[in-house]
């Protein structure tokens, strides 16, 4: 199985960088998501790499084959490529076999008792025995889309390529059929980018997530990397929920805003620059307000309001002599009220400053 290899791509539409000179490289096998907000370019992403798009400058490399260029473009049917779309986009007029058994309809030298052999197969494969007489419209918009997996499956590709699959899945569907996904990928291994905006389902399915903001990769790693190491506000407070301070570096490894100071998980700021810090709002704790006095990284504070979200708690509490708010989550357990004077420790480590 090849790798993928997209090099300075850009794609506009009138004045809208849709894609803008973006650079990622997925490895064989392996199955990259690509995660960001609506509108920031994953399907024409997608869509430039199966081929149903040319960009206007940039590079598509399959393994050592290059499929676009500003010389060469090869069309989608020879890529090699299988897509998978939100919409299923199933034929309503043939059966579950017709339509898995599509795409070998014209391979060449293959027998018909093959070809009937494989589709088979791969229904068994996504847990469609059975089924093989029906039409798409006597099926569960689960089964649909298992549908559309075996027959992108079905025609070997070297690369897979989804686009939302599962969007249109309810709630604890969804979560079921990104097991099968992963379970899928761990069975065939086939190169993969796996556009989605759901970051839980990214990180799930995933083994590299690639955060997209504006047509361009924000920050590549895995689910723990971006949530723990976010490079930039953007990727800080779309994965996961944050609180963003706005500071300036006072020592290397401090930050001062107002009388609000933290140390933070870093050593290299220049002092006098601008910095955002990320806090995981679970990992702020409440101390005990007898405990001393307030001092660097903790912080005398007042609930302002309380949110029970039944797993967790969410506070939101005002910070003594400053203007920020910040959100902390605690265990269901603590019942903390508005108007209560708390304390709050953050860990230096929990303190993530972003350069941007
Ligand atoms: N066919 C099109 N014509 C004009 N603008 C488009 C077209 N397709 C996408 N765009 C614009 O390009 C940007 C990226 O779109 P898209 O790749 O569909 O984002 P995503 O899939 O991340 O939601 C958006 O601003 C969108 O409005
Ligand atoms: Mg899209």
């Amino acid at each position: 199985m090849p790798g993928v290899t997209l090099r300075g791509l850009s794609k506009r539409y009138g004045g809208v960088a849709a894609v803008d000179n973006l650079t990622l490289e997925v490895k064989p096998r392996e199955l990259v998501a690509l995660l960001g907000p609506s509108g920031c370019g994953k399907t024409t992403t997608l869509r430039l790499v199966a081929g149903f798009l040319t960009p206007e400058a940039g590079e598509i490399w399959v393994g050592d084959r290059c499929l676009s260029s500003a010389t060469a473009v090869v069309p989608p049917e020879r890529r090699r490529m299988a897509m998978i779309f939100q919409s299923y986009a199933l034929w309503p007029h043939l059966t579950v076999a017709q339509n898995v058994g599509y795409g070998l309809r014209f391979r060449r030298g293959m027998a018909r008792a093959d070809r009937d052999r494989r589709v088979s197969e791969m229904l068994r494969v996504v847990q469609l025995d059975g089924f093989e007489a029906r039409y798409p419209s006597q099926l569960s918009g689960g089964q649909q889309q298992r549908v559309a997996v075996a027959r992108a499956l079905v025609v070997e590709p070297e690369i897979l390529l989804l686009d939302e699959p599962l969007s249109n899945l309810d709630a604890n569907l969804r979560e079921e059929m990104r097991f099968e996904i992963r379970r899928l990928h761990e069975t065939f291994g086939i190169t993969t980018l796996y556009v989605t905006h759901d970051q839980a389902e990214a990180m799930v399915i995933s083994d590299r997530i690639a955060v997209l903001d504006r047509g361009r990769v924000a920050q590549v790693g895995s689910a723990e990397e971006i949530f723990q190491q976010p490079r930039t506000r953007f990727v800080a407070d779309f994965i996961g929920r944050t609180n963003l301070v706005d500071a300036v570096a006072a020592t290397p490894d401090a930050v001062t805003r107002g009388g609000l100071r933290l140390h933070v998980a870093t050593a290299d700021l220049r002092p006098g620059a601008r910095v955002s810090v990320s806090i995981r709002p679970h990992e702020i704790a409440f101390a005990n307000t007898a405990d001393g006095r307030a001092g660097d990284n903790v912080l005398s504070g007042r609930i302002r309001r309380v949110s029970y979200l039944g797993d967790a708690v969410d506070y939101q509490v005002e910070i003594e002599g400053s203007d920020v708010i910040l959100r902390v989550a605690a265990a269901p357990a603590l019942r903390l009220r508005p108007g209560e004077t708390v304390r709050l420790v953050i860990p230096p480590s929990a303190c993530v400053p972003l350069p941007e």
